[in-house]
């Protein structure tokens, strides 16, 4: 696999062919705020929280950085006043859905967003993915899935499957940013599965 050199913040960083502009940065220490990455699952590019400035042949285009790969001679910036502006909006319309979520809090500090800019619509899930994508590649169980589309989306779990596989694994639950999928695992319990006294 050949070697491919960028340069990102100022910085010259070495990277292998295939590799997301994400991948690149942190392998080199440069952080960029993630909310639907993860290494173990393929790129979805959902979040849009790690856009970042590229130039190429002058030219400059925000881009995924968790889908787009590394060029020789890329020139990347991972932050800026306009990427900072659109990072707080994401981050504000989140906060409409799950106000209280940790992680949320924490970023929102970061770039400086209102978490009282948009009216709440408190669903708790922000539709990171994460749960969802994870069950199915890395565990091919397919036990929580979305059900519903657009500002109805929500996740749910699968009370057949659920019952035979989440109780020895929860290993989504420290995948989720929000409290979402704790409550709707343990709604799901409640409704599906008659206490065993545990
Ligand atoms: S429940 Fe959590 S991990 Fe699953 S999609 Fe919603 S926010 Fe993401
Ligand atoms: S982390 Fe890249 S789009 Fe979510």
């Amino acid at each position: 696999m050949s070697e491919i050199i960028l340069e990102i913040d100022g910085q010259e960083v070495k990277a292998s062919e295939g590799m997301t502009i994400l991948e690149a940065a942190r392998g080199a220490g440069i952080s960029i705020p993630t909310l639907c990455y993860h290494e173990k699952l393929e790129p979805y590019g959902g979040c849009r929280l790690c856009i970042v400035e590229v130039e190429v042949r002058g030219w400059a285009k925000l881009v995924v950085s968790c889908v787009y790969t590394v060029e020789n001679g890329l020139i990347v910036r991972t932050r800026n006043e306009k990427i900072d502006r659109i990072r707080r909006m994401i981050l504000e319309l989140m906060m409409a859905h799950a106000p209280d979520a940790f992680e949320l809090q924490d970023l929102a500090k970061e770039y400086g967003a209102d978490r009282d800019r948009f009216e709440k619509e408190a669903s708790f899930c922000i539709h990171c993915g994460l749960c969802v994508r994870y069950c199915a590649e890395v565990k091919k169980n397919n036990a929580v899935g979305f059900i519903d589309r657009g500002s109805r989306k929500e996740i749910s779990f699968v009370p057949e499957i659920a019952a035979k596989e989440c109780w020895d694994c929860k290993e989504c639950f420290p995948l989720c940013p929000t409290e979402a999928l704790q409550a709707a695992y343990v709604l799901t319990k409640a409704l599906y599965f008659p206490p065993t006294g545990e």
